[in-house]
């Protein structure tokens, strides 16, 4: 039996074609289903013990010895060939670009810049690790005031002044700290609050705040602009402002957009209300500009704060807030737009 192997052996260390046809039957005679390999293999139960260890070490040889023969003169074929080279052929037409997708965030994100960039507001950003008197002091919220419990901060080690920020409101500080009104400025940004995961909420998410003041900016400024912003993002114009609190703001208020009862989805949405919550708002307080430098005995100001994450829920029919953080490809190249 190990004779026979020998012999196939030089059998295929001698064959040689440049016939694809006699190249296939070789293939068949050897690596095929019913090809001498696996007859081989199938003796191998019957060889004799001492004898087990060479026959399989040859049968070995020979199966990779065809395969690379096969893989050899197959090669050989393709590189003769004159214009097989994709290389050699310059008229071939090529490949067809494939287009990315923007992550569902970005394209909200972009929609909202651009909407308030036509009515003059400029985009600011600020740094995700926040110290305390940014988030949180600055806005009217010293230490120990009972509303710090509304947003569930995450601490960074044991430093009680180094934390992630809970919101974008810390941008808003920032620039104001450092330029003068009038200031007409959005910052969109990722912001961290430690809540429990779910398909409604994560422990992190994004935001676009947005602040304007000048001299004379009054609330009825805020609704119009407000009122703008929902019309363009949304097609929706009827909103309404619901009293609230909000240490930076005074007074506050939530805003809802009337999005109708006109489809099963929009009853599930609103919970059969026909309204959706979409953003906080309100007069800075002065407290806060005076923090910030600004002399709120001159100047008044607006400032307003939404979820980007939970719009792109609504605009885009997603049930689960988390499908934006997987990173699933699947879900990620649904999306495609100019923006
Ligand atoms: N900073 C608030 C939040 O994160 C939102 C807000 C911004 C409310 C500005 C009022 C004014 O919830």
């Amino acid at each position: 039996m190990i004779d026979q192997l020998k012999k196939h052996l030089a059998e295929v260390a001698d064959f040689s074609s440049d016939n694809p046809k006699e190249i296939e039957a070789f293939r068949i005679k050897y690596l095929g289903k019913k090809g001498l390999l696996s007859q081989f293999f199938s003796e191998f139960k019957n060889i004799p013990t001492e004898e087990k260890k060479e026959f399989g070490q040859t049968i070995n040889e020979l199966k990779s010895k065809a395969t690379e023969k096969v893989n050899l003169l197959k090669k050989a074929i393709e590189q003769d060939k004159p214009g097989k080279n994709i290389y050699n052929d310059l008229t071939r037409p090529s490949e067809p670009l494939e287009l990315g997708a923007r992550h569902p965030i970005s394209i909200v994100k972009n929609q909202i810049i651009d909407i308030f960039s036509r009515i003059g507001f400029n985009v600011s950003e600020g740094p995700e690790i926040e110290d305390d008197w940014h988030n949180f002091t600055a806005l009217n919220l010293p230490k120990h005031h009972p509303a710090r419990d509304m947003q569930d901060t995450f601490f960074i080690q044991t430093n009680p002044d180094v934390l992630l920020r809970t919101h974008t409101s810390s941008v808003q500080v920032r620039y104001m700290e450092n330029n003068k009104p009038p200031i007409r400025t959005i910052s969109p940004g990722r912001v961290y609050r430690n809540e429990a995961i779910s398909a409604r909420s994560h422990c992190f998410f994004h935001q676009v705040e947005g602040l304007y003041i000048d001299k004379k900016v009054s609330f009825a400024d805020l609704k119009q602009t407000l009122q703008f912003f929902t019309t363009e993002l949304f097609g929706k114009s009827k909103i309404r402002l619901r009293p609230s609190y909000f240490p930076f703001t005074e007074p506050s208020a939530e805003v809802d957009v009337y999005w109708g009862l006109e489809s099963e989805t929009d009853y599930k949405m609103t919970k059969g209300t026909g309204w959706l919550e979409i953003m906080g708002c309100g007069m800075v307080d002065p407290n806060v500009l005076d923090n910030c430098g600004i002399d709120s005995e001159t100047y008044t100001g607006f400032a307003f704060g939404m979820g980007i994450d939970r719009i792109a829920l609504l605009l885009h029919q997603i049930s689960d807030i988390r499908l934006l953080s997987e990173n699933d490809v699947r879900f990620l190249e649904q999306f495609k737009s100019a923006l």
